[in-house]
């Protein structure tokens, strides 16, 4: 199983909208999209369930969930800039234990309270209500970006992934985890 970075082949086309009416556009498209399945509250509780994840990923969501566990160790000062719904992140927490630190980002606080919970009992866990957008302060071990790059816009996906970059130390670890593109031929493509 590979680890994907989905990124564009080319820079983003040239639009003749202004960037920032461009960027408050495709904010407004995000936010819709956000509402949907991770804002609502009676949805969230239904959906925060690693069967669901499961079947969003297609049957793969645990293999992936242990090939990202598996690149950090114990003792590792690690963030995740999205939560997902499931147990990655309290594997995570698990993988770096104590002596480690794991940092997990969220931007609707819904998630933020619901992620809390999940990781009451780690006292070095903690988690932040943050825009993935905005930096993330100091470098760490590794950065762990799971199927965050498809969820958001693409101007956000740059921004995403220079941040991720730039919170790792030298010789630390960026995984990121996403759908790659997909063959025109493939009989899911239309789905996805
Ligand atoms: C990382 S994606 C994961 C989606 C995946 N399909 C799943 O199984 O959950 C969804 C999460 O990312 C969060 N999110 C989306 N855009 C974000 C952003 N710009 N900054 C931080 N968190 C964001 C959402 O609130 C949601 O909890």
């Amino acid at each position: 199983m590979s680890l994907c970075l989905k990124t564009p082949r080319q820079s983003p086309k040239k639009s003749k909208t202004p960037p920032n009416r461009r960027n408050a556009c495709t904010s407004r498209l995000h936010a819709r999209h956000l509402r949907l399945g991770f804002v609502n509250p009676r949805l969230v509780p239904l959906l925060d369930r690693q069967i669901i994840v499961q079947t969003i990923l297609w049957g793969n969501a645990n293999r992936l969930v242990k090939c990202a566990v598996d690149e950090f160790k114990a003792g590792d000062d690690i963030m995740q800039p999205a939560n997902v719904y499931g147990h990655l992140v309290v594997q995570l927490a698990e993988r770096v234990g104590p002596t480690g630190r794991f940092e997990l980002r969220n931007v609707t606080p819904i998630q933020v309270a619901r992620s809390r919970k999940k990781l009451a009992r780690f006292p070095h866990a903690t988690v932040l209500h943050a825009n993935a957008i905005e930096p993330y302060g100091r470098e760490r071990d590794g950065v762990c970006c799971f199927f965050l790059l498809h969820e958001v816009p693409d101007n956000y996906k740059y921004q995403v992934v220079d941040n991720v970059l730039a919170a790792v130390r030298p010789g630390g670890k960026a995984v990121f985890v996403d759908y790659h593109q997909w063959n025109r031929f493939h009989p899911m493509g239309p789905i996805m």
